[in-house]
C-alpha cells in the first residue's frame, strides 16, 4: 500500500548526502509485474550503504540490520539509480546509514523519483568475526561530537 501513489518529479539530487552509487537495472532483474525485484533493490543499498561506513572501519565489516526498508514507487528496467547515503550514527561498533534511491526514468532523463529509502546498519568485525571497536583517531564522526 503505498501513501505517494503519484509524487512530482523532482529536478535536482540531495545535496547534504554523498552520491555512493549509480546502476541500472536489466531486464534479468524483474519480478512477475515486469518490475524491479525488490531483493535486486535491497542488495544494491546494502553495496551502497557500506560505502561511507567502510572509510571508518578499515577493515573488515558487516551488515546487521536493515532497521527500516521502504518502496515508496516502482524501479523499472532502464531506470538510471542514483544512491545517496549519510551517516547518522556511530556507535561504538556500529554505523547506521540511511540511503536514498532516486530514479531518472528511462524517457525522463533530468527528473528524479525517490523510489527507496532504508536505513542499515553495519558493524565493524574482526578476523573472527567478533565484533571490534571503530576507530577513532583523525577522524571527524557524526554523532560523537568529534
Ligand atoms: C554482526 C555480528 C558480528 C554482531 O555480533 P553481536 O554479537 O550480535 O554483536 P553485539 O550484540 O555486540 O552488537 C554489535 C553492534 O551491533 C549493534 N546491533 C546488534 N544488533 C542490532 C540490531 N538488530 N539493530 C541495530 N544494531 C544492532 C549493537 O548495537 C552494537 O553496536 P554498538 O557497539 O555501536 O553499540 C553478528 O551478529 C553477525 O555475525 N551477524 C551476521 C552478519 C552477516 O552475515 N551479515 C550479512 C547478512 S546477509
Amino acid at each position: 500500500m503505498s501513501h505517494e501513489s503519484s509524487p512530482s518529479p523532482q529536478t535536482s539530487l540531495p545535496k547534504d548526502r554523498e552520491l555512493v552509487l549509480k546502476v541500472i537495472p536489466m531486464p534479468a532483474d524483474v519480478n512477475a509485474n515486469g518490475d524491479i525485484f525488490g531483493g535486486w533493490v535491497m542488495a544494491q543499498v546494502d553495496l551502497a550503504g557500506a560505502v561511507l561506513p567502510a572509510r571508518y572501519v578499515r577493515g573488515r565489516m558487516a551488515t546487521v540490520a536493515v532497521n527500516q526498508f521502504i518502496f515508496k514507487q516502482p524501479v523499472k528496467v532502464g531506470d538510471i539509480l542514483s544512491f545517496f547515503a549519510h551517516i547518522s550514527r556511530v556507535g561504538n561498533t556500529s554505523i547506521t546509514v540511511q540511503v536514498e534511491v532516486y530514479a531518472e526514468r528511462f524517457s525522463a532523463q533530468g527528473q528524479y523519483v525517490k523510489v527507496t529509502e532504508a536505513s542499515l546498519t553495519y558493524v565493524a568485525i574482526d578476523a573472527q568475526g567478533k565484533p571490534r571497536p571503530i576507530p577513532r583517531e583523525g577522524l571527524s564522526l557524526p554523532g560523537t561530537g568529534s
